[in-house]
């Protein structure tokens, strides 16, 4: 199983990092990648629209480049975001909108069978803040045709790991019964 693992957010050591490394330990045997948005250089989408008319890939020439034509191999994709002003990060929603090349001329996702797992860490202690976050994503990442699940980690603390460290046993139980 081809396993990416995206962390969406800019510190290194903060709640998305640390369920980055857990899951990495979890899947440790597996043909696992990680891609730490924040140390790329990438613009956002600039509209152009040479990947719809010319069923190609993306031009703009910056680290998405080559990482693009490869999303379509992973079989498991786990996007992490916290929550930044009740959306996702600035990092995730620029790579999300570079993903239009990754629909063809007639608008059909280039995936084939691949899952996404989104995470959202955040410090408010209720739930339901981060429900527009997920609708929206499952929205447009089920547009790729990609079999999608969301989870929120309420209550994370920018000081500690404590509440990432509690849940994780839950989210893992979670992503075993989505991935099967
Ligand atoms: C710019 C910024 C905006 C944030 N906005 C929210 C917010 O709207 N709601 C919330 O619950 N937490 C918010 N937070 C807190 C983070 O979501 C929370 O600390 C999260 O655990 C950070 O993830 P990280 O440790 O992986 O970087 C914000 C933090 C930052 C830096």
């Amino acid at each position: 199983m081809n396993i990416l693992l995206i962390n969406g957010s800019p510190r290194k050591n903060g709640n998305s990092s640390f369920i980055l490394d857990k899951l990495k330990e979890k899947y440790s045997g597996e043909n696992v990648k990680e891609l730490i948005l924040n140390d790329l250089l990438y613009k956002g989408c600039q509209g152009c629209l040479s990947c719809r008319k010319n069923n190609s890939y993306c031009v703009v020439k910056d680290d998405l480049q080559d990482i693009l034509p490869k999303m379509i191999e992973n079989d498991f994709i786990v996007i992490i975001s916290p929550n930044y002003y009740g959306f996702i990060t600035g990092q995730i929603k620029t790579f999300l909108d570079r993903w239009y090349c990754l629909k063809d001329s007639n608008k059909m996702s280039k995936f084939n069978d691949t899952k996404v797992f989104f995470i959202v860490v955040q410090g408010a202690s209720n739930r339901d803040h981060s429900e527009n976050i997920l609708d929206w994503s499952k929205k447009v990442l089920e547009s790729f045709n990609l079999k999608y699940y969301g989870y929120t980690i309420p209550g994370c603390s920018h000081e500690n790991h404590d509440m990432v460290q509690m849940k994780y046993p839950e989210l893992s139980m979670h992503i075993n019964m989505f991935v099967g």
